[in-house]
This record gives C-alpha cells, structure tokens and sequence, in this order.
C-alpha cells in the first residue's frame, strides 16, 4: 500500500494542495466537484490529542455524530475506541449501523418526540439527556410503560455566555436549551419519589466554536459544583457530562489545545471523583476535511474585485450564508497566494450565498479547482438539496490511497421518494 507523505491532513507538496499526500487535483479530476474530502490521518490525530489529553483521568469521548456523521467517518471513530453522542433517532440508527453498541450512545435533543424517546429507551441506551421537567415526565410515564428503570441526565442551562456566534450559543437561560440550575434542584427533589428514574448524570454544553476557555471551564465548575451536591445527597452518579463545543482555528487565531481545554476541565472535575464524558464535534472533524469546487465562472463585481462563481455554495456548506463564519479558501494548483480581490460565490439563486468575501487570491478561470478549507464538520451534516442540487460525493482519504465513502446523489435518487 502506498504510503502518506509528508504530515497529517492538508499542505502543499511542490505548490499542489494535498491530502495526506494525495493531490487534490487528481480527486477533483476523478471524483468531480463539489467533493469532500476527509483525511483519515488527521481525524485521527485529532481524537487523539483530546484523548491523551486525559492521561489516566478515567473518561469517555462521544463524538457528536452532528459534526458529521458519514458511516465511514462514524466507523473510524469507533475503531479509535469513541463513543457517540446522537441527537436524532435517526443518527442512533446511523450510530448502530456503525457499530457502537446502545451503551456507547447518549441521545441529547431539545425536541424528542415520544417515538424517539420510546426507541432510545427500549434499545438502552447509555443515557437520555433530558432538556426539561415535560421530558422527564413523558420518560418516566414510557419507563411505567415498559417496566424498565430509565438512565438519564439532565442537561443543566448553566446561564453562561460562550461568546461564540449567537446561533450557536447554547447556555444563556433565554436559549432553548436544557433545565435552569434551579429548575433542575426542583426536579432532584421529586425523584426519590421516581424509582424508574435513575440520574446518572449532569450534563452541560454552553455552544460550539467556543474559542476561549473560561465559559467552558466555568460550565464543567458548575456541573463538578452541583454533581458534587447530589453525590452528597446520595445520588449515585456515574460520570459528569461537559458536552462538547472546542473551538477550530478557522483564520488562523489562536484557539485552546486540546490539552489546555482538558487541562482545564479535569482541574474541575477532579475534585467529584467521577469520571469525564465529552461531545467533541467540531474540533475532530472540521480541519480534517475540505470541500472542493470548481470555479464556473468569472465576472466584474466593482473597480477592484471580481466575482468567482463556484460550484458550490450555501447547499454543501451552509456556515458562511448561516453565521457569517469564515473558511480559508485556494486554489488546490500552483500558488496560494495572490493579488486578485474575489468575492468567492455558489451557484444559488440566494444573494445570501457567498462563500467566501473580499479573498485576495491568485487569478482564477472557469476550470479552476479551490479547497474550502474546515469544512469537514458541519459541511455535509447540513447539506441539502435546495435549487434541486444533489448532495456531493465524499471521499476519505487513508494511508495515501483515496476512496468514495459515499458517492454523489442524483435526480433519480432524489426523485424515488417521490410520486
Ligand atoms: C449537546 C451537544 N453536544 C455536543 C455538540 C458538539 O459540539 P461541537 O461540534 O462544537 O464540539 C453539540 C453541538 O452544538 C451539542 O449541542
């Protein structure tokens, strides 16, 4: 088998832009465009580092299957030894399709339905993260239903500001998102009375792209603070939830490593005893992959910049339409640097859809293939087929040889669901 050269994941060998050794080109060229492309190596590499990050404090990494949640990125993951976080039934099922046994699945969710929760209970699955007092209700009446006792959590709102994009801020008490504290202190009081409900658990998730430590080091004090409260009362909790949210570098800034953040989670929770569980998506997944395009056309936009029209936009990567978040963008052939000022657009029909603003590129033509650079988390997760597009092919790059994990949806895919 061939092998990789050079390090993990994305550089440039000989001014060509490669995959861990691969050129990019040559995929674009055989796979077509748009693609994603991951790196096996560095998905990898980056479970790892928050892995060892831990040493010997006893802890378990769930990766956020809404991060990406491809089968055979899913399968990788779980050759490393992770476990997942689902927030669907549906990603269960991809979860069991995958291999991960019901211990290894927590299922978080601000909205289950009754047959979600119905089917994570029955299948037994790690733990439900219960989001209100309603849900808890709703699962003690299914564990009455089945005769079984329910494992779950509840996922605290701790009120503290991620200072991340305000769509993806999850912890401030006016978002949607879990019990407040004195909300849950209520609900602890009831379940004495609640033998099918067994509190396993507190789990908090304050946002994504959070790129300072403090907010989320000032969750995991509040969950250690109040996890530490019920092991006093004797609730026999088994672990401590801290969800996930690590921030990537997405402009080349400074983020917390893996082993600062870990550091910094572990000097709060240690104190309980109890073990750690994370969700990290983002910070596995997102410099792991890149979506490819290619340039469709070139035209004047004002006196110094042009518009490059790409065959890919807000419907294979939804985040800079959503958020205004910012992907590296260049050209996979020749220079990355350049002096030709682009407003790097897709092809739908939404003035909403720019890719990338005011990027200082080499001189692009029609023809020419760009690397959206993070684009592995949250890229294909949130595909969709608006202006009928079909969803891309993806591709996993692994030991320098490159496959189709999943190839390119059609019309007739698309259209057998239909009548
Ligand atoms: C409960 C929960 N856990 C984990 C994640 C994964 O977050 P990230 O991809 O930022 O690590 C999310 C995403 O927002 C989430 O809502």
């Amino acid at each position: 088998m061939p092998q990789p050269t050079g390090p993990a994941g994305f550089f440039r060998l000989d001014h060509d832009l490669v995959c861990d050794g691969v050129p990019l080109a040559a995929i674009a060229a055989r796979a077509g465009t748009p693609v994603y492309v991951y790196s096996a190596a560095l998905l990898r590499e980056r479970y790892r580092a928050i892995d060892d990050a831990f040493t010997d404090y006893p802890h378990a990494l769930h990766y956020a299957l809404k991060a990406n949640s491809t089968l055979a990125i899913a399968r990788l993951l779980r050759d490393l030894g992770s476990a997942v976080d689902a927030n669907s039934v549906w990603e269960i099922e991809v979860a069991r399709r995958a291999g991960f046994e019901p211990s290894q699945i927590v299922f978080t969710g601000v909205g289950k339905t009754p047959a979600e929760l119905e089917c994570a209970v029955a299948l037994g699955v790690k733990a439900i993260n219960v989001e209100s007092a309603g849900e808890l209700e709703r699962l003690e009446a299914l564990a009455q239903k089945l005769g079984q006792t329910v494992r779950f959590a509840i996922r605290i709102n701790p009120d503290i500001d991620a200072k991340s994009h305000p769509h993806i801020s999850t912890g401030l008490r006016v978002n949607k998102f879990g019990v407040p504290l004195d909300d849950a202190h209520a609900l602890f009081a009831t379940l004495k009375e609640r033998p099918l409900l067994s509190l396993v658990a507190i789990h908090v998730h304050v946002g994504s792209q959070v790129t300072s430590l403090d907010p989320l080091r000032r969750a995991a004090a509040m969950a250690a603070d109040v996890s530490a409260e019920l092991l006093r009362r004797g609730f026999p909790l088994r672990y401590v939830d801290l969800g996930g949210g690590l921030g990537v570098s997405y402009d080349g800034g400074a983020v917390p490593s893996a082993s600062e953040y870990v550091g910094a989670l572990v000097g709060e929770v240690r104190r309980t005893s109890l073990p750690i569980v994370l969700e990290p998506g983002r910070a596995i997944a997102a410099p792991a992959g890149v979506l490819l395009a290619r340039v469709i056309d070139v035209k004047p936009r004002d006196a110094s910049s042009d518009f490059a029209i790409i065959d890919a936009g807000m419907t294979e990567l939804l985040r800079p339409a959503l958020y205004d978040a910012y992907h590296r963008i260049e050209p996979v052939a020749g220079d990355a640097a350049g002096d030709r000022q682009y407003e790097i657009v897709g092809p739908v029909c939404e003035s909403s859809d720019v890719v990338g603003r005011d990027r200082t590129l080499p001189a692009l033509a029609p023809g020419d293939v760009v690397a959206i650079r993070d684009a592995g988390a949250y890229g294909s997760a949130m595909a969709s087929n608006y202006n009928r597009r079909p969803l891309p092919a993806e591709v996993l790059v692994d030991g320098g040889e490159w496959r189709v994990i999943r190839r390119r949806q059609t019309v007739d895919d698309q259209l057998s669901l239909e009548s």
